[in-house]
């Protein structure tokens, strides 16, 4: 069974990480989102919070599972039996910081591959910082996230 892994801090998912997760999901036979418990900096979105909007939006998708994970991806990749770590890259100013993240993890771990898709031309421009900052002004995020969990997001930041 082949058994990809998208990590990230999905704080919230948007429509290009929902673009990224259908076309790797074709890829492989399971496909784990691992949602990252400890990032240096506090997210705007609890733990809860950001599992509940993927496990919303990911309704239907048979094959994709939500897993929170903490600690190394590359230690979480061998207790899942995963095989690919999936990135999505925007534009090149992703390239670097991912560059060196799979270096790093290619060091850690030599069995491990990374795998990154170009995102949808669509979405380049997307990410989850400028979707919270839309938000937290009233600005419309209709087309940037999921119908499902717009009015979630609105509640949350708005109150700010
Ligand atoms: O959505 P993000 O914040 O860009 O995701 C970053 C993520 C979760 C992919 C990255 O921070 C990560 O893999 N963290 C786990 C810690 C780890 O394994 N670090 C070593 C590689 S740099």
């Amino acid at each position: 069974m082949r058994i990809f892994v998208y990590p990230g801090s999905f704080d919230p998912v948007t429509n290009g990480h929902l673009d990224i997760i259908d076309r790797a999901a074709k890829l492989c036979d399971k496909l784990i989102v691992a949602v990252l418990k400890n990032r240096s900096k506090t997210p705007a979105f609890t733990m809860e919070e950001r599992v509940s909007f993927l496990e919303q939006v990911l309704d239907g998708r048979g094959n994709v599972e939500v897993i929170p994970f903490s600690g190394l991806l590359v230690d979480f990749m061998k207790e899942h039996n995963a095989t690919t770590v999936i990135k999505g890259l925007r534009a090149v100013s992703d390239f670097e910081y991912e560059f060196q993240m799979a270096l790093l993890n290619k060091n850690l771990a030599p069995e491990v591959e990374t795998l990154f898709m170009m995102t949808n031309i669509k979405y380049s421009y997307l990410s989850s910082s400028a979707v919270r900052e839309l938000a937290s002004y009233g600005g419309n995020i209709r087309d940037l996230v999921p119908e499902k969990i717009v009015d979630q997001i609105y509640d949350k930041l708005k109150a700010y």
